[in-house]
């Protein structure tokens, strides 16, 4: 029941130069109310009364001891003012006025309702017990697929960035949708059971944590997989302790901690959970993933073929030990291997006119080889001076590193910056079937079309294994970044897929190729490989998959489709670097489907390793 009166201000010490409205004796549950952002932003509000529930650095936060039944309505609320905490204790029921104040600092963010500039602060009573809500317990169970109504039922569809939540303010389902879920317990203090860590920390120690409620995408290390339409909206990062403490920076995916109780809060962009003091680790996970067991035979009947962005690489990198090291432990030097990101020989110096990446890729194979004893040759083309993106000065691009007494170039023809592969047919010996081969092998795709403005070309190539009679194709690329996306947890609904236009336009161009090489040859083996800077459900790849007919490796090996990810960002484990393979129905397909009676079983077992990938220790 409202009780609220509305009066002007005039002569109290609240109003500035303009007059406010002044409304009293609302509860904390009325001033939240049950959307977004609340009513009663912009006005004061008096005699406030609320259980002091914990204590920050800034403020406090206060909990009614009048709550309503509407779970959509949280019952407490933040109180922000630098001193306000200094005469109060957890346990004290207090009164207050204030103004009540939607807070965001980035344009992106959610807003954060609270009560600022409090005066008039009194202490009722003193010495009451503060029990905090557990999460699945006393609460609903965070929703585990959507995060809003405004997702149109998938956070990636097309187009993005159609509204945003604060200016639709619509009523919180939190049941339905893991942002309404977390916003109807804003202010709160609560407790996450057996919650375990699903990624590495950012450098403060801030760690994303799901509790012991219902979760979907659960991978074998204790991370949560993103999915088609399920970006994991059941987790919640763990900020900064409310004591001063520091959460450790060393925990990994599949920690577990002890139980964790906090404030929820919405700060940098994110609903996030304050601890009151330091999480623990209580059991480590167990080490990283094993290395691939994929064997080569090193000859035609099967080959290790591996993909990695080895970001930003330079001869004098310092990580360039530790990705050679990679390429040696965990991918057991595949036969053919896909990079990305090499930058040429003087790495970012600026405008030196060095695009040559002849001795950053000598760097690497050589360290390589000490390592393992493995000689990989090397082959990429130069892109012209500054005109492929990424950082200023580096020319980054993508290259193949092949061993050269297992795969060759077929009818090599490496070409220049500026010339365009094209796909040939020559005719054949009488009554034989001849292969399409590459005008420039290897060859940049289209590399004048628009599509590449500022982005990497697709680096063509044809090639020819021990013991084959006919060439296999590939493409390498590396597809324009996702930066300009928003949060998950952002205002902006669905959330910005950065560049997602540019990488639907190299989507088209890079399948066209590929379509022409398999409309002159329908049985020839492909490979597209690399950073396609998209997940495979997502616009782009649909469009690549339709236009060329390929299929994503982890697809066509059937790998759990938890076990998809290469890396992890904020609450997922996610893949944006994969492998496309042609699988066809007759001849020897690259990808088998190990249940397709037509695949040699020994080969396929060997394509088909136990949860993990040929393509695994891909990074962004
Ligand atoms: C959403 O908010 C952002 C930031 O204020 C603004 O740039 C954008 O135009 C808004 N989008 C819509 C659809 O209103
Ligand atoms: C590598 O060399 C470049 C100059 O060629 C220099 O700018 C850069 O700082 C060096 N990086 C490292 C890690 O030594
Ligand atoms: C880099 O190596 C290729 C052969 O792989 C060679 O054709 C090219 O001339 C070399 N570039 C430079 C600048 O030495
Ligand atoms: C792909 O590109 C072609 C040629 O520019 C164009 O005609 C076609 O509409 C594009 N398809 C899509 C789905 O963008």
């Amino acid at each position: 029941m409202r009780t609220s009166t509305f009066t002007a201000v005039a002569g109290l010490c609240w109003a500035s130069a303009t007059f406010q409205s002044l409304v009293a004796a609302l509860t904390v549950a009325e001033i939240n109310g049950n959307r977004f952002i609340s009513e009663y932003s912009g006005q004061i509000v008096t005699g406030v009364e609320g259980l002091v529930i914990a204590k920050g650095p800034n403020g406090i936060w206060i909990r009614s001891t009048t709550p309503d039944d509407d779970p959509t309505t949280s019952e407490a609320i933040y109180v922000f003012g630098n001193s306000v905490g200094s005469k109060l204790t957890v346990g004290d029921l207090i009164s207050l006025d204030g103004k009540v104040t939607e807070y965001r600092n980035n344009a992106n963010y959610m807003y954060l309702t609270e009560i600022s500039s409090p005066k008039n602060v009194k202490v009722v009573s003193s010495g009451h017990t503060v029990t905090p809500l557990v999460i699945g317990k006393d609460t609903p169970s965070p929703p585990t697929v959507q995060y809003s109504s405004l997702d149109s039922g998938d956070i990636y569809t097309l187009p993005n960035g159609v509204a945003n939540i604060s200016e639709v303010n619509p009523i919180l389902e939190p049941t339905k949708y893991g942002l309404d879920f977390w916003e109807s317990l804003s202010g709160e203090l609560v407790t996450i059971r057996k919650p375990i860590a699903i990624k590495t920390p950012n450098k403060y120690g801030d760690t994303w944590v799901v509790g012991d409620w219902t979760a979907t995408g659960r991978n074998k290390h204790g991370g949560l997989t993103m999915s088609e339409k399920d970006a994991n909206p059941e987790a919640i990062i763990i900020g900064s302790p409310l004591d001063g403490t520091s959460n450790p920076t060393t925990s990994k995916m599949g920690d577990q901690f002890d139980d964790i109780t906090g404030i929820v809060q919405h700060a940098y962009g994110f609903y996030s959970i304050l601890p009151l003091t330091a999480v623990k680790v209580t059991a480590p996970a167990s080490a990283s993933a094993p290395p691939t067991s994929l064997v080569s035979r090193h000859h035609c009947k099967a080959l290790t073929v591996g993909s990695y962005n080895v970001e930003n690489l330079a001869p004098n990198s310092t990580h360039l030990p530790q990705v050679a090291a990679h390429i040696v432990d965990y991918l057991k030097t595949p036969d053919l291997l896909f990079i990305q990101e090499v930058q040429d020989d003087t790495g970012p110096t600026n405008d030196d006119g060095i695009v040559s990446a002849n001795a950053t890729l000598a760097a690497l194979t050589d360290a390589i080889h000490s390592l393992s004893g493995v000689t990989y040759a090397f082959t990429d083309v130069e892109p012209l001076a500054n005109a492929d993106g990424g950082q200023p000065g580096g020319n980054i691009r993508v290259a193949y590193l092949y061993r050269p007494d297992i795969v060759s170039l077929y009818e090599p023809n490496r070409g220049g910056p500026e010339d365009a592969t094209q796909v040939n047919l020559p005719s054949g010996p009488k009554g034989k079937l001849a292969s399409p081969t590459l005008t420039f092998n290897p060859g940049r795709i289209e590399p004048a079309n628009p599509a590449w403005t500022a982005s990497r070309k697709p680096l063509a190539a044809a090639w020819k294994a021990k013991g084959a009679k006919r060439p296999f194709y590939t493409v390498n690329l590396h597809w324009s970044s996702k930066g300009g996306s928003t949060s998950l947890h952002g205002d902006v609904r669905p959330p910005m897929n950065g560049a997602v236009d540019a990488r639907m336009a190299q989507a088209n161009v890079t399948a066209t190729f590929i379509k022409q090489i398999l409309e002159l040859d329908p049985t020839a083996n492909v490979i597209a490989a690399g950073d396609f800077n998209e997940f495979s459900f997502v616009g782009p790849m649909k469009l690549f998959s339709e236009i060329s007919g390929m299929v994503d490796l982890d697809e066509a090996a059937k790998v759990p489709v938890e076990e998809r990810y290469t890396y992890a960002f904020d609450m997922n484990a996610q893949a944006l670097d994969h492998i496309y393979v042609r699988t066809v129905t007759s001849g020897r397909p690259y990808g088998m489907q190990p249940d397709d009676p037509s695949a040699d079983k020994e080969d396929a077992k060997e394509f088909n390793p136990d949860g993990t990938d040929p393509q695994n220790k891909n990074y962004m």
